[in-house]
């Protein structure tokens, strides 16, 4: 598939059904996301693949219930290893590219699914807390999204975006 036909056809989607995410699909889902770019190559990402009932019902929990990440076969918790940026960029290792290279390789994480044809949502609305405890995330270790991933259950809207006459801008505002 080619990468304009995926960025234009992912959605987001919250319904799925129980059908399993292939090995062979979810390790080229995997390295997708080991692929992206990273701050000075950093490369801070860790990645917990989620198959067990009882964590991905803490997931939703710490998800404020968003129930349809537990429906997905596999839920994809996507981690920064904060000392392995900051070490090297200090504060701003830590606060922003992190969570841009963090952000980069879950956007690959969506793609390559939607290319695979499997359905994807990124979740960021969570309780890092509870996230980090369901997943036992070692300390310095940041759970930055969650993304259940699996065969779509309901076909979903295409939610409007604003223009590119609005957004972009010659030179300056
Ligand atoms: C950083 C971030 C956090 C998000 N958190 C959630 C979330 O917690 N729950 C959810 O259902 N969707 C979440 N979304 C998905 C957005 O709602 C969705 O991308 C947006 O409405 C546009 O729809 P589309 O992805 O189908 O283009 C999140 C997206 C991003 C980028």
């Amino acid at each position: 598939m080619d990468v304009f036909e995926a960025i234009k056809g992912r959605r987001s989607v919250r319904a799925f059904r129980s059908d399993p995410v292939k090995e062979e699909d979810l390790q080229r889902i995997l390295d997708a996301a080991r692929l992206a770019p990273s701050a000075g190559n950093c490369q801070p990402l860790e990645l917990v693949v989620v198959r067990d009932r009882a964590t991905k019902q803490r997931l939703v929990r710490a998800a404020h219930g968003q129930s349809f990440i537990a429906e997905a076969p596999v839920v994809v918790v996507v981690c920064a290893n904060i000392p392995r940026t900051s070490g090297r960029y200090g504060r701003r290792g830590e606060e922003l590219y992190c969570i841009q290279d963090t952000a980069a390789a879950t956007q690959n994480i969506h793609l390559a699914a939607y290319a695979l044809g499997y359905a994807t949502c990124w979740v960021g609305a969570f309780d890092e807390g509870i996230a980090a405890d369901a997943i036992k995330a070692p300390a310095g270790v940041r759970p930055l999204a969650i993304v259940p991933i699996g065969k779509l259950a309901e076909e979903p809207i295409a939610p409007p975006r604003m223009p590119l006459s609005k957004i972009v801008h010659e030179d300056s505002f």
